[in-house]
């Protein structure tokens, strides 16, 4: 195989959601080449931003297969993934995006490093929802990544698999084969808190009240939050959550301890996120109405997270607290989207 009639290139699975819109921004601005491969066409806003873009499904290995005949795909962000409250409605078809699609993209990863020699980086978002704190969330110190792993959610198995899975291709993954394998797949997976960009609203995930609340509010309709006032949770706002993406990336890889990472900026009631959107739009008219499942959901999820090693391995360091991330990025930015 010759490498150099294929084009080294960043290939991004769910491009189009909304940690892809915040990636391909930064990426384009690094001026690295970046494929994007996405279920639905890539949004008009990103196409010019991308070297190639793909729609199709990531379980359709020909598709893939065509795109590396294509591009030499050195690294990988695999962002695609049914979120956990969409995938309690379809556990089963979770599964297979969540986790098949997350088994062939890394054996996707060992093809392009056992053709080119060099470990493939794969960067893998999972999440809070890889824990299951049973009952004991408010008695809880923020919680190591090894702590309460136990998820309640097929999403949160998923991921938590996801991220064992991982760590056996970076480490074990054909550990048996007669000869050494050149390359190898270099994995490195972050568990992200509940995510808030101003850019997009969520779709099917859990944590959406808090990015619900907000866009609600900045539109001037009314908004019935999900959870109880007091559920508390650890939230990021989205440029912190790509920049992390982008440390976690650029860090060597002999800086790395462990091949998951915790991550985490400001835990917050939703009490006290109602509280941030009532000082911005006063006219905002949001009620508490828990839908009791999906209450369930977030209290299994811990109300904050260790980054211990996030911060000590790859300089892991969030700008943006809850009243900062309101005032500098969130309201500005979606106020504008909004305007009449
Ligand atoms: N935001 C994800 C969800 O709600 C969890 O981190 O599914």
């Amino acid at each position: 195989m010759d490498n150099r009639a294929r084009r080294p290139a960043i290939l991004i699975t769910g491009a189009n959601g909304e940690m892809g819109h915040g990636l391909i921004h930064a990426l384009s601005q690094r001026n690295a080449d970046v494929v994007a491969v996405d279920l639905h066409p890539l949004d008009e806003s990103l196409q010019p931003l991308v070297r190639a873009h793909q729609a199709g499904d990531i379980l359709d290995t020909q598709l893939m297969q065509r795109l590396v005949s294509k591009y030499e795909v050195t690294t990988i962000f695999h962002l695609a993934a049914l979120l956990s409250t969409r995938s309690e409605f379809s556990p089963e078809i979770a599964h297979r995006v969540n986790v098949t699609g997350t088994l062939e993209l890394l054996r996707l990863a060992h093809q392009q490093s056992t053709w080119s020699g060099v470990r493939t980086k794969f960067i893998f978002p999972s999440s809070i929802a890889a824990y299951g704190v049973a009952g004991k969330k408010d008695r809880l110190h923020p919680l190591k990544e090894h702590e309460y792993t136990e998820p309640t959610t097929m999403y949160g198995c998923n991921k938590v698999y996801c991220e064992h899975l991982g760590r056996y291709f970076a480490q074990y993954y054909q550990q048996l084969a007669a000869q050494p394998i050149k390359g190898g797949v270099d994995f490195r997976g972050i568990r992200f808190p509940g995510l808030i960009s101003a850019d997009t609203v969520p779709s099917g995930g859990t944590s959406d009240y808090g990015p619900e609340m907000i866009h609600a509010a900045a539109q001037g309709t009314p908004y019935a939050c999900f959870v109880r006032p007091d559920t508390t949770i650890p939230f990021m706002a989205m440029p912190d959550g790509v920049k992390a993406l982008l440390d976690l990336y650029s860090a060597p890889e002999e800086a790395l301890t462990q091949r998951v990472y915790n991550i985490n900026a400001f835990s917050c009631s939703a009490q006290d996120f109602y509280d941030e959107v009532q000082k911005h739009f006063p006219q905002a008219q949001v009620s508490f109405d828990p839908h009791l499942k999906r209450q369930a959901i977030v209290d299994s999820w811990p109300a904050e997270v260790n980054d211990g090693p996030a911060r000590r391995d790859w300089g892991f360091s969030p700008t943006y607290t809850l009243a900062s991330a309101f005032r500098d990025y969130l309201v500005p930015q979606i106020s504008a989207r909004y305007a009449p």
